[in-house]
């Protein structure tokens, strides 16, 4: 039988020595590359910590397997097994410039079920961490089961990218739900964005575009305590594929889903 105690106390130490590294870090000079497009960024400090997971990973759990954002590990087909889903620092442009509002996400499924998240904000040193149907804490701290919200009393999180002119949407689809909603906001770090709304910090968040490490955790935590997430056509998200991503409280979805997104061919 899996020791999943065991596994998480693991987690919690490894992610917490990757996040002093990253601290440490500071004071020396950053080698800051580009991947896709010229704000897609890379530094050495994000393949570092990813390596470091890695190894610590390979070490102690080796039939353990491991996907994760810079590819450093074997390519995955399938999520047979236990499967870490890392992101090594989430919010790498946040990193970079602001030195703050950045993140390490671990999720960990088995045969693709989540059982295991962590989100580490490494300069805030909030640990947010759930271990499936036992509660959602942040730090000691246990976080609530989520409250439903309206629109007009919701706060979206948002990237203004998907309201201007960009090459997957017509941009005045989102545009009746960032004038009809509280707020929207836009923190960089989608991981951190998750937690937030674990946190009760924020209502909901989508995006045109996400990568499975980059909400491994947070759909965990999300989940645990009664939000939904889905793609933005409401299908189930695929861990091995960037989709589309719309998490939220629970009637928020619904409401989200009728109401502002039915427009949408994504
Ligand atoms: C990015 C961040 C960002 C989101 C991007 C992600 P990275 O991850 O989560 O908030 O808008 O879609 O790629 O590259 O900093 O790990
Ligand atoms: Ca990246
Ligand atoms: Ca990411
Ligand atoms: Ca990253």
């Amino acid at each position: 039988m899996t020791n999943w105690l065991e596994i998480d106390k693991y987690a919690k130490e490894w992610i917490k020595e990757a996040g002093a590294r990253i601290i440490k870090s500071f004071s020396s000079e950053l080698i800051i590359q580009t991947k896709s497009n010229k704000n897609d960024l890379v530094t050495q400090i994000d393949k570092g910590t990813e390596e470091f997971l890695i190894n610590k990973i390979n070490k102690v759990f080796p039939s353990h397997r491991i996907l994760g954002e810079e590819g450093l590990s074997e390519e995955l087909e399938d999520l047979k097994g236990i499967v870490w889903i890392i992101d090594p620092i989430d919010g790498t442009m946040n990193f970079v410039h602001m030195q703050r509002d950045f993140a390490i996400s671990i999720g960990i499924y088995e045969d693709g079920v989540g059982k295991i998240g962590l989100i580490y904000d490494v300069v805030a040193d909030e640990l947010y961490h759930v271990r499936k149907g036992n509660g959602v804490f942040m730090n000691d701290i246990r976080l609530l089961p989520l409250k439903d919200t309206a629109v007009d009393e919701a706060i979206i999180g948002l990237n203004a990218t998907w309201v201007t002119k960009n090459k997957r949407i017509d941009p005045t689809i989102l545009e009746p739900l960032v004038k009809e909603s509280r707020g929207t906001r836009s923190f960089g770090s989608a991981c951190l964005e998750l937690a937030y709304i674990a946190a009760g910090r924020m209502d909901a968040y989508l995006t045109l575009r996400l990568s499975p490490w980059d909400y491994a955790a947070g759909k965990i935590m999300v989940e645990e305590l009664g939000g939904k997430v889905t793609t933005l056509r409401n299908e189930p998200l695929d861990l091995l594929t960037q989709q589309s991503f719309f998490a939220s409280k629970p009637g928020l979805h619904d409401e989200i889903l009728q109401k502002y997104l039915k427009e949408g061919n994504w």
